[in-house]
């Protein structure tokens, strides 16, 4: 059987790694292609030149390379629905219908089912014009939390610290700053706590855990500065304890799971949800459609069974007849290396050398934003350019193994943070 894996970041290369060890795949049983693709994932799989958004070339791909599963690593195709184009055409697929991706798609439908179903979260109100908008906040104390309604590359959540402020935010997302991302808006409540992630495989019936993990979305050091799509990441979050990972499971996927095979649209795919871990237990902050980026690639560095059959079962509705996924009790932790510039505007064309010393130590480099030169030399493409992703058996090692990867890759327009896992890693220290 052949795989298709559609994506082209460090999450993907990931994926690529992980799916090349798959029985269905291994010693010739199948190939890995991928599309677009990147250098690093150029090692796992045939690279090929597909437009996403023409489902019909994709379908048709997919029945010319015998495709028995399509992967597809980001949410812009989920929401598009593409995912519903290649069932319709017969191929199975990991990822949500266009319909269950509005659990990432639209915020305002998230809260809404959240409501529907009991599951607890901030209280909220959606809101269609900026007049409507102001006067909701007076139901609200600051800080004030806003959220354009669709997909705005992580970047539309505004946290305004006053009533100008927030004035001003509402008034540059109605005016089209999100453009139709920013045609509604969600107005929360604030929650405090300590965030963490939680991600689940369904096929809209069986639920499986699927780990979990803390990320660090702010590019400066001690959490400061612009936010990111992630500067590091490490799993397992062991502040999201065994009873509150059940409590999550009951209170927050199960009823979701169920509330929308019930209402005719079942998720299946990878669950992952942005958890917020107050004083009363957890609250969702928000769902995605897909695994987080850069956290899949701790995920995949501790998974330890095939990610290949998991992922087939998911797409063919029989996650119930498979063993559990099992995870190493390994922490791994991956460390962002960017371009200069990033997040505003990353400097481009950086080489980059070394990785192979790097890997050298056990660590993975996983390819985030690389490109070959015209000399067929790895070059940054993108803001984030790699994933420096290292296990050990807690978190200060696994930080420790990491950093060490990355002082020996050669990458002059680069810069990481250095304190990936900080909390974490003070935790430990005050355990013993
Ligand atoms: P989201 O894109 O919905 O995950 O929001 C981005 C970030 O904004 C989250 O990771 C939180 O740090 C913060 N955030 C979102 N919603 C809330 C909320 N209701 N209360 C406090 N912080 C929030
Ligand atoms: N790292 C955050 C995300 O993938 O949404």
């Amino acid at each position: 059987m052949n795989i298709l894996l559609l994506g082209s970041g460090g999450r993907e290369h990931a994926l690529a790694w992980k799916l090349a060890q798959s029985r269905l795949l291994r010693n010739g049983a199948g190939r890995l292609y991928a599309s677009p693709g990147n250098p690093g994932i150029a090692a796992h799989a045939d690279l090929v030149a597909l437009d996403l958004s023409d489902h019909a070339a994709v379908a048709a791909f997919c029945e010319s390379h015998a495709i028995g599963l399509v992967v597809i690593g980001p949410e812009a195709p989920l929401v598009d629905g593409l995912a519903d184009s290649l069932r319709e055409a017969g191929t199975p697929v990991f990822g949500p219908s266009r319909a269950a991706a509005r659990l990432e798609g639209s915020k305002g439908y998230t809260k809404d089912l959240c409501e529907r179903a009991g599951i607890p979260t901030a209280g909220y109100v959606r809101t269609r014009s900026l007049e409507e908008a102001n006067a909701a906040l007076e139901r609200f104390a600051a800080p004030y939390v806003l959220k354009a309604d669709g997909l705005a590359a992580g970047k539309g959540v505004v946290i305004a610290e006053n009533r100008a402020e927030a004035g001003e935010a509402l008034a540059d997302m109605f005016g089209g700053r999100f453009g139709a991302a920013g045609a509604e808006v969600v107005i929360e409540e604030f929650m405090e706590g300590e965030e963490a992630s939680f991600f689940a495989l369904t096929d809209g019936a069986t639920i499986v855990p699927f780990g979990s993990a803390q990320d660090h979305k702010r590019v400066g050091e001690g959490d400061t500065g612009p936010n990111t799509g992630g500067m590091g990441a490490y799993s397992p979050a062991p502040v999201l304890t065994p009873l509150l990972e059940g409590e999550v499971l009951e209170r927050i996927i199960a009823p979701t799971v169920r509330t929308m095979a019930d209402e005719g649209t079942p998720y299946s795919g990878v669950l992952y949800a942005g958890l917020m871990l107050t004083a009363q237990g957890p609250k969702l902050i928000e769902y995605n459609c897909r695994f987080g980026d850069p956290e899949c690639q701790v995920l995949m560095m501790r998974l330890d069974c095939d990610l290949g059959e998991l992922l087939l079962a998911c797409a063919e509705n029989r996650l119930s007849t498979c063993q559990p996924p099992r995870f190493s009790d390994d922490a791994a932790l991956t460390v962002v290396m960017a371009a200069q510039g990033y997040p505003d505007t990353p400097k481009k064309g950086g080489r980059i050398e070394a990785l192979d010393a790097a890997e050298a130590t056990g660590a993975r480099v996983f390819h985030a934003g690389t490109a070959l030169d015209a000399a067929g030399a790895l070059a940054s493409s993108g803001g984030r350019v790699l994933n420096v992703t290292a296990r050990g058996a807690s978190v200060t090692e696994a930080q420790a193994a990491a950093y060490r990867a990355v002082d020996l890759i050669d990458f002059p327009d680069g810069f990481c943070r250095r304190d990936i896992g900080w909390r974490e890693v003070a935790r430990e220290k005050e355990q013993g």
